[in-house]
């Protein structure tokens, strides 16, 4: 029976570029709904990316740039990287579209039809220097329990407690640094608090839509009373203003998994695909969520509550999946590990070894899953290419040397039972992935590969193709491998789409379909074979994860995004008057010389070009910058600073540089300053 089938991944922010920790998600649906689609299913796979909230208005503002404009761009990026790992969308989309838009604020009518929208006056801290209110990560301050500094507003990563913005101690806004204000605001509340939403909810999470742990969970939030969702900001804000209410929005979460509706509306418009069929309340069409244990929350509460009161349709299952860690350890920037997906791309290029390996590390579980670099680079190497590229790259050449490209038939052949036995085990295997079970399927698989490789092993064809009068077994032996080799590129086709299309070229066949399992070649006529798949080179990986360590980064040059979150706001000194200023004589200084200063632990020294001649000046700044980074700079300095005796010789003024203990930022003046210029 053809089956209808809606399949989405969650919607990657649009404020950071993909990385491999996203891609377990992506990579894990993409399987999927290629196993599907191979067995002919009516399946559509639809994303975009999730585009609206604070962070990304922020970040449009910094740059100096339009939020639409910023969207756009890491579309692409987006678009691409997915592209570049054989994600293959049906369709991709943004949030910030009209069908989103429609659907939002029509899903938005109907609960307020339906009485569950209520507006309430609530406190919220407000950055009076910004103008605008501060979401909870946005505020900064000393921990309530532990009195850790420069804590989120949320909860504290030194010692873990929770809390609300308003336990902080000495808050200050993480935008402008300033102290922020409670101010008053009325918000958008859906009330999930109802008894509607309740009773739905238990029955709903309880129906077999989640798997058992995530069923469990929510067993737990449903006990205790649920809270009403604020769903509205104020503005500025970069999302969906809310109709009736000028200068408010809707949280980006509301509009983000609509995303999902507004994705796939795009994609029926392009391709005559009846949406309603899909969406409307009795739909028999299947609708799966690929999810992050992280947002399981908004999409096993919020969204089929949400849709369930709007007259939609709700998810037929979500399939929530794990985190990647590295080599046992959380992605980190510090040792390499959080690797972005066009740094794979750049280093290792090949994207289905990353595939392969993370499908033999997929099940059906939310536990989280590990990508050990050894294991990887062995499990490649061994695995894919020494036991499956293999059986081609061993038995591919006699066919085309010794029998003109003729496979031939081999039903009446000793080991025909073995060839039949690769066929028989399609349907495990198509099973396999529908339960996600990608580990299991490949080990089905590669226990068939083994079995290959041990009839090649036994039959030895490169000593049969010395003796002329074992042409007759050569040729059986060949077309059974190339046979087999056929049937596992099918059973591999999910996890290595690219891979398998050269193999259905080398072969001279048609897509393989699920269909196709036991559809032996007979006598067929192949292709030349041409290599399929390099090793992986660990020197690739080295480079990798060297590229992606944060502190080769120049420091001179990075610190922007970094340091300001980290950063601890002083108040601001005793004011002073332009007088007092206009005696500072600074000046451009260009660093004609650093060197280091034997014996001085902080110290480099410096020789400064301020046009009237050259200075000599001792700066603690070695902690922070290699002489040989320095040479050359443009940077700013006291020219009129009493020179100081020090033990290593006299220091004739200062340099200018930021810093809060934790990093020292050596300032620059932008091009066409030169040195001498007074600074002013
Ligand atoms: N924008 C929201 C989702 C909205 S869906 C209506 C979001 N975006 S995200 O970019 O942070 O994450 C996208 C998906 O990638 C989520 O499902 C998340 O769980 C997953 N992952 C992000 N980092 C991950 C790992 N390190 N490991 C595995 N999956 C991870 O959440
Ligand atoms: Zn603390």
């Amino acid at each position: 029976m053809k089956r209808k089938l809606l399949v989405t991944s969650a919607l990657p922010y649009a404020n950071g570029s993909i990385h491999l920790g996203h891609l377990v998600e992506y990579i894990q649906t993409d399987i999927w709904v290629r196993s599907l689609k191979m067995q002919g299913h009516e399946c559509h796979y639809v994303c975009a990316d999730d585009t609206h909230g604070t962070p990304i208005m922020l970040r449009a503002e910094k740059e100096g740039i339009l939020p639409e404009e910023l969207i756009s761009r890491v579309w692409r990026e987006h678009f691409e990287d997915f592209s570049s790992f054989h994600v293959n969308f049906d369709h991709y989309g943004s949030t910030n579209s009209e069908e989103t838009k429609a659907f939002a604020c029509a899903i938005f009518e109907k609960l307020k039809d339906g009485k569950l929208i209520e507006t309430r006056t609530i406190e919220q801290y407000y950055d009076p220097v910004k103008s605008m209110f501060l979401p909870d990560r946005f505020i900064k301050g000393e921990c309530p329990k532990c009195g850790a500094k420069d804590q989120y507003g949320d909860n504290c990563e030194v010692c873990g407690a929770a809390y609300t913005p308003a336990e902080l101690k000495n808050p200050y806004s993480a935008v402008s640094g300033a102290k922020p204000e409670l101010r008053e605001s009325e918000h958008y509340f859906f009330r999930l608090s109802d008894e509607r939403c309740r009773d739905f909810l238990q029955s709903w999470t309880t129906k077999g839509t989640l798997q058992l742990e995530a069923s469990n969970k929510m067993q737990e939030w449903l006990k205790g009373e649920l809270s009403d969702w604020d769903i509205s900001r104020d503005a500025p804000y970069f999302g969906f203003e809310i109709p009736e209410a000028p200068g408010k929005y809707f949280y980006v979460w509301l509009d983000a998994p609509v995303g999902y509706m507004g994705s796939f509306m795009k994609l029926c418009r392009e391709r005559g695909i009846d949406f309603d069929e899909y969406w409307k309340k009795d739909s028999t069409a299947e609708l799966y969520h690929f999810i992050g244990k992280d947002i399981l929350y908004f999409h096993a509460l919020f969204w089929p509550a949400m849709l369930e009161h709007a007259g939609f349709r709700t998810p037929t299952k979500l399939f929530a999946h794990g985190f990647l860690t590295v080599n046992g350890e959380k992605m980190s920037k510090s040792r390499g590990t959080f690797i972005t997906a066009r740094s794979y791309v750049d280093h290792v290029k090949n994207t289905e070894y990353l595939r392969y390996y993370y499908a033999s590390k997929l099940n059906g579980t939310m536990e989280d899953i590990d990508l050990n670099l050894e294991d990887f680079i062995a499990k490649v190497n061994s695995d894919l290419i020494g036991k499956y590229v293999n059986i081609a790259s061993r038995c591919a050449g006699f066919v085309s040397k010794r029998f003109e490209g003729m496979l031939c038939g081999i039903d009446e052949a000793g080991y025909f039972p073995t060839v039949k036995r690769f066929g028989d085990a399609g349907q495990k295997i198509r099973e396999l992935y529908e339960a996600r079970e990608y580990s299991k399927a490949l080990r089905e698989i590669m226990e068939l590969a083994d079995e290959a490789n041990v009839l090649i092993n036994h039959f030895k064809p490169w000593e049969l193709a010395k003796d002329p009068d074992q042409s007759v077994s050569l040729h059986l032996i060949c077309s059974a491998a190339i046979e087999m080799f056929r049937c596992l590129t099918l059973y591999l086709k999910p996890i290595l789409p690219r891979l398998a299309e050269e193999v259905e070229r080398f072969l001279n066949i048609k897509p393989l379909l699920w269909e196709d399992a036991s559809a032996m070649l007979g006598a067929h006529r192949i292709n030349e074979y041409k290599h399929l798949m390099t090793r992986l080179d660990p020197k690739a990986i080295e480079a990798m994860v060297e590229a992606n360590k944060e502190s080769l980064k120049p420091q001179a040059h990075s610190p922007a995004r970094h340091a300001e979150s980290q950063v601890h706001h002083q108040e601001v000194a005793e004011t002073i008057s332009i007088d007092d200023f206009a005696k500072i004589d600074l000046r451009i200084a260009k660093i004609v010389n650093a060197e280091h200063v034997e014996g001085a632990e902080k110290l480099l020294k410096l020789t400064l070009d301020i046009g009237l001649g050259t200075r000599t000046v001792f700066a603690g700044i070695k902690s922070a910058y290699a002489p040989e980074a320095l040479v050359g700079r443009l940077t700013v300095m006291v020219a009129n600073l009493a020179p100081r005796k020090m033990k290593f010789g006299m220091s004739e003024g200062m340099v200018l540089a930021a810093g809060d203990g934790k990093g020292i930022f050596i300032l620059s003046p932008d091009e066409g300053a030169a040195p001498g210029m007074k600074v002013k």
